[in-house]
């Protein structure tokens, strides 16, 4: 099995670039069908979610042609499919996305339902009743859910919950709809906004993103545009929180410091050192400066929609305070089930005890390496952490889930000092008994 061994103990120093971010590089890819023009895109990091999505685009009937550096173009002439099928979806949830774009443009969409995961449920409800608000008709069984419409038309529409994707579909559904939508509880992430700046690149008409109301203006169709998707806030916070638990001292760059406002408070509390400098890179974004003694102050949080701090960052988070000198009190608000990491954290010699939606993390002096599997992304991302400060070697399976999300992980960890490769190690021989 592949794993990623880690040779723990060691202060980290130098400096990491980062990537553009996958959660706003996904949408983005989806809303391309959205246009026969030609789209250009720039910083689309190198993940396998990104090649999953590229999978499904070309499946739809997306000419792709990828050039060095995260610059792709696409072309989606016509639609020659309506369906985003189950081998897909089932890979990566966010294929979903692709509904909003094809129900507009075409009327018509067939997907795959994606079903749940590692951190819960992950329903779609409120994609859908927003479509249906739309006017699509929308028919859900065997496994796939369908939607049709001659043409959406605008309407008012209120989110239960502030949904990062149900946001996305129905702002991109919104673009081509006849008349205007208004989105009631939107998610705020800055994910959305750039998504919204990439439609607009395009000719239509968002507005308000970034706020919880966004007004859409549907206009007859879309032309090609260029757009560059923005650093990715998550992969930031994880190496911020890997400085953090190894000490040392890291120098992060390509970041905008206002999306990582609940996350750099909350380090500081925790007593780690960040210093903001203005960025040299293209986009002007900004570096963080992060210094650490390796140990920490405990610091609870709370995860919540943005900008509240970002659930994606609570496992790294709760790695960091395993090596804390104090009790932090960790909840996960947006996920109902986001603690299967846990066991894993234990297994490194984490004290952590869960109690719902709730895990109380007391911290101890010293982690010791094992061997460990990643649950689901930023589960692996919380192993990587707690590895780099483990004592003695820890060995984490399971990494395909941490290629869907980190770009250049080891590679980036090296540069700042790890001891860390990837091996293929082969599994105890199972039981005969
Ligand atoms: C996006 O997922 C991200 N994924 C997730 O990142 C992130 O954790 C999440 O937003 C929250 O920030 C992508 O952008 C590709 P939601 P999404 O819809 O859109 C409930 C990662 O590690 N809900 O905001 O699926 C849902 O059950 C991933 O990069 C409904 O009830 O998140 C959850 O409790 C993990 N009905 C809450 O909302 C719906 O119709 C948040 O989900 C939709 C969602």
């Amino acid at each position: 099995m592949e794993m990623i061994v880690i040779e723990g103990g060691r202060k980290l120093s130098g400096r990491v670039r980062i990537g553009g971010a996958k959660n706003a590089a996904l949408p983005v890819l989806a809303g391309a069908l959205l246009t026969g023009g030609k789209v250009q895109l720039e910083a689309v990091p190198t993940l396998d979610d990104v090649t999953t999505m590229l999978e499904v685009l070309v499946h739809l009937g997306a000419a792709v042609e990828t050039e060095s550096g995260g610059a792709l173009t696409l072309t989606t002439a016509e639609l020659v499919n309506s369906e985003a099928p189950y081998e897909l979806v089932r890979r990566m949830r966010a294929s979903f996305l692709v509904m909003g774009p094809l129900l507009a443009r075409q009327g018509v969409a067939r997907i795959a339902l994606p079903g749940g995961c590692a951190i819960g449920a992950r329903p779609i409800d409120l994609h859908l009743k927003g479509f249906s608000a739309m006017g699509a008709e929308v028919v859900a069984g065997y496994g796939y859910v369908e939607a049709r419409a001659e043409r959406l038309r605008g309407a008012e529409i209120y989110l239960d919950f502030p949904s990062v994707g149900a946001t996305e579909n129905l702002m991109m559904a919104a673009t081509l709809a006849e008349g205007n939508t208004v989105i009631e509880n939107a998610a705020r992430e800055p994910e959305i906004v750039d998504l919204a700046t990439f439609l607009n690149a395009l000719g239509a008409r968002v507005r308000g993103a970034g706020t919880d109301t966004i007004r859409i203006e549907g206009v007859p169709e879309l032309q090609g545009g260029r757009h560059r998707i923005i650093p990715d806030r998550i992969e930031a916070g994880t190496y911020l929180m890997a400085a953090g638990a190894a000490g040392g001292e890291v120098t992060i760059e390509n970041v905008v410091c206002r999306h990582l406002e609940p996350v750099v408070a909350k380090a500081r509390e925790a007593g780690l050192e960040i210093q903001v400098e203005s960025g040299t890179g293209e986009g002007g974004n900004e570096t963080l400066r992060v210094c650490s003694d390796g140990c920490p102050r405990a610091a609870d949080i709370i995860t919540l929609p943005y900008p509240g701090f970002p659930t994606d960052l609570q496992p790294p988070w709760m790695a960091l305070m395993a090596v804390s000198s104090g009790r932090a009190v960790i909840t996960e608000n947006v996920f109902e089930d986001r603690f299967r990491h846990v066991e894993e954290l234990r297994r490194l010699g984490a004290k952590v005890r869960v109690q719902g939606r709730m895990a109380e993390v007391a911290g101890v002096p010293q982690l010791c390496g094992a061997r460990v599997k990643a649950t689901d992304l930023r589960g692996g991302a919380a192993l990587v952490v707690a590895g780099l400060a483990a004592g003695g070697v820890t060995e984490i399976g399971y990494v395909h889930h941490l290629d869907r999300g980190y770009a250049n992980l080891e590679e980036n960890l090296r540069l700042l000092g790890a001891a860390v490769g990837r091996q293929d190690v082969p599994l105890p021989e199972a039981d005969t008994a």
